[in-house]
């Protein structure tokens, strides 16, 4: 019995978290749910983005499953927030093609590693005198933690390369230390290919020559930017699932946000979601369990028949997510 921490938020955060738990409760293995609140909703209920309440809740739980948030104008963001309460320092956002599913290349397969909890998404600014200020925090510890994490995870998916991406040249002494860590910790991984790019070069080469890459790992804001130009070369954000991993906890996402142009619509693809659940699966060691949501997931894209309008159907987000569930107990 696992006890998840179900975090749903807003806008289609909450559509996708109810396919997700519709999913859960389905399968055959046994899950006890906890709620936590977050977000614009939750601000406008409790005051705050983030109660004290939801992050003892996501504490106590063995995974936490998370929705997406609707920004709040002058608070911070409470998903940034629990990732660094709970450190949760490595953020994965595999980007993957599927059969089936109409994408700028077929052969995509790549782990981007996402340092999580600091950079410029520190939320610390500040105004002096004329000027504004945003801190750009770049630790060698954790710099160092993400790119053994890379390596680990290029080797256990039998992957040959890691590329470091930064901004070195300009960003001389944040991205350097960013970048020496990288191949110092390397070191200890001689088997492994190494290169690093600048993030420039590195976003152009993700649309030109993506079979370059294996495994990228770069700092928090280079991270999110490339995983969602990495989810648009293989069908969009619907298809991008994420893991926030830390020595403690681990937290679930799909990397897309509360999409209030399609909110309400019963629409939003739950793919995203469950690939998601899938990876939770996988960090509790629900190995077989997680590669039948993946195939049963993967042989709904390939038919293409009960998909969602973004990847050109016409299915409900529950007409997809039962379709997903039929699957994963026939298989
Ligand atoms: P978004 O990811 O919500 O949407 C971008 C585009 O992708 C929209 O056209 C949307 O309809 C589409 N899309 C996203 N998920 C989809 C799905 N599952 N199925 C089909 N289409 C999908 O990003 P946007 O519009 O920039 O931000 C909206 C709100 O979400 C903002 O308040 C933003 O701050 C927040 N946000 C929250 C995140 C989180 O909770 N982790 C991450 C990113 C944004
Ligand atoms: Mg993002």
């Amino acid at each position: 019995m696992y006890n998840i921490n179900l975090i749903s938020g807003d806008g289609i955060g909450r559509e996708v978290m109810d396919a997700g738990e519709y999913l859960l409760d389905k399968i055959d293995l046994e899950f006890s749910f906890t709620y936590g609140h977050a977000g614009y909703h939750c601000f406008k209920k409790t005051g705050t983005t983030l109660p004290e309440e939801t992050v003892k809740k996501a504490k106590k739980s063995d995974a936490i499953l998370f929705g997406a948030i609707t920004s709040t104008p002058g608070q911070p963001s409470p998903i940034i927030n629990l990732r660094q309460k709970l450190d949760m320092y490595a953020n994965l956002r595999p980007i993957k093609s599927y059969e089936g599913v109409n994408c700028l290349y077929d052969d995509i397969d790549i782990l981007i590693v996402r340092e999580n909890t600091e950079g410029l998404y520190s939320q610390v600014e500040y105004e002096e005198d004329d000027k504004v200020i945003a801190e750009r925090r770049i630790t060698k510890e954790a710099s160092e933690k993400i790119s053994k994490i890379a390596f680990e995870q290029c080797q256990k998916l039998n992957k040959n390369k890691v590329t470091c991406v930064h901004k070195s040249n300009v960003l001389k002494k944040t991205d350097g230390v960013f970048k020496d860590a990288f191949y110092k910790i390397g070191e200890q991984y001689p088997q492994i290919e190494k290169n690093d790019y600048y993030v420039d070069a590195a976003a152009m080469y993700l649309v030109t020559n993506p079979q370059r890459y294996d495994v990228i790992v770069s700092t928090n804001l280079f991270g999110d930017i490339l995983s969602d130009e990495g989810a648009g070369l293989v069908g969009g954000l619907g298809l991008a699932p994420s893991g926030n991993i830390g020595d403690k906890y681990g937290l679930f996402e799909p990397v897309h946000g509360s999409a209030p142009d399609i909110t309400g619509k019963n629409i939003a693809n739950p793919a995203s979601m469950i690939l998601s659940i899938a990876m939770m699966l996988n960090y509790l060691d629900e190995e077989e369990y997680a590669k039948k949501i993946n195939d049963a997931t993967e042989a709904v894209l390939k038919e293409g028949k009960i998909v969602t309008p973004d990847l050109g159907g016409q299915a409900t987000t529950m007409e997809m997510t039962k379709e997903i569930t039929r699957k994963i107990l026939e298989g």
